[in-house]
């Protein structure tokens, strides 16, 4: 027969056990108890493994009544230690400070890429003049760019623009931003006042020129248009880009897709036209391609040319760009380098 554990003597062991737990002011103590209590060698496992030499009869009620003080003392085990970690965590918080007067880590500021500016700066202006803006493609067939912007087939104007053909000639990437006119025509009926900005891709790479880089395209059909309209859409757009005082030259040029053509110089805004080295002493700065469309093209998108009549124009953004910010490489706009970037 083993020891039977009378009844006060395992309530004595309950109490005693529960007021140790009560008393224990720390997470270790709650562990060393629950190790000396319910742990292999400890007091309630220690007599839990003496329930085997207890008589059938007796066994039951012995093992209920210890399973029961076994159970009561897991539940204070339990809340204690949870009510111990809460004080630790709360000391520990108490102890720690944030010094509130230290500076913060600093965040460097974003800044826009001058292409970027100098695109949103021409379009809210084309946009207040009564123009919408739309994009097309870049990767473009040769109807588009070509064909129907009047160039024929081996017209030597397509030597002119260095062209990057893809898809083993079946398809190219767009030389200039014209083939946008095309896709507004065919999508809209006149009138139209629309410009197009995008990139444009030329097989050609040096201080001057990129392989890639960014035009505004912008065109107005309607009835009656004449030269006196581009001449006054562009005298009051370079009036609010560069200010008042600046003058436009037009001279005559050749563009397969605008008869008649020009090309349009702005007064050196620099010297004021006086002559200086950024317009190599002449006073004028050459700054956009023009002219009056094509009937060939409005024949192109089923457009009555007796009828309509418009003018068209592009201009490249590097350029102002460029001389806007006095960057005298090109390449600079494309390396992406943050130290050159965030002077903007
Ligand atoms: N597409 C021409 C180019 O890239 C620029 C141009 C000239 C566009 C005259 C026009 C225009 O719309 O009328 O060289």
């Amino acid at each position: 027969m083993g020891d039977i554990p009378a009844s006060e003597d395992l309530d004595g062991l309950k109490s005693k056990a529960l007021a140790q737990i009560a008393s224990a002011v720390s997470m270790d103590e709650v562990e060393t108890l629950r190790v000396s209590l319910l742990g292999r060698k400890g007091e309630i496992t220690s007599r839990l493994k003496t329930l085997s030499s207890f008589s059938p009869q007796e066994r039951p009620a012995a093992g209920a009544a210890l399973n029961a003080v076994k159970n009561v003392i897991e539940d204070a085990l339990a809340q204690r230690a949870s009510s111990m970690k809460k004080k630790e965590v709360t000391e520990r918080l108490q102890q720690e400070s944030f010094d509130i007067t230290l500076p913060g880590r600093p965040v460097g500021d974003g800044a826009f890429h001058p292409i970027g500016s100098v695109m949103d700066e021409l379009i809210s202006i084309f946009q207040e003049l009564g123009f919408a803006v739309v994009e097309g493609p870049e990767i473009e067939t040769d109807e588009y760019n070509f064909q129907m912007l009047n160039f024929p087939d081996d017209h030597p104007a397509r030597d002119m623009q260095d062209t990057f053909y893809v898809q083993n000639g079946a398809r190219l990437l767009r030389t200039h931003t014209s083939p946008v006119q095309i896709h507004a025509m065919l999508k809209r009926q006149p009138p139209i006042s629309v410009i197009a900005p995008g990139r444009v891709y030329r097989c050609d790479s040096d201080i001057t020129h990129s392989p890639v880089f960014h035009q505004l395209e912008g065109f107005h059909i309607a009835k009656n248009v004449t030269f006196g309209h581009l001449k006054g859409i562009l005298e009051l757009f370079f009036h609010k880009l560069y200010g008042k005082h600046t003058k436009l030259r037009f001279r005559p040029s050749f563009f397969p897709f605008t008869e008649p053509s020009a090309e349009v110089d702005v007064s050196c805004q620099i010297c004021s036209g006086k002559g200086c080295r950024v317009c190599k002493g002449s006073g004028w700065l050459e700054i956009l391609g023009a002219g009056m469309i094509d009937p060939n093209v409005l024949n192109a998108v089923n457009y009555d040319s007796e009828k309509w009549t418009g003018f068209a124009f592009g201009l490249g953004i590097e350029r102002i760009a460029m001389r806007k910010y006095g960057i005298d490489d090109i390449r600079l706009l494309y390396e992406n380098d943050v130290k050159f970037l965030s002077q903007f």
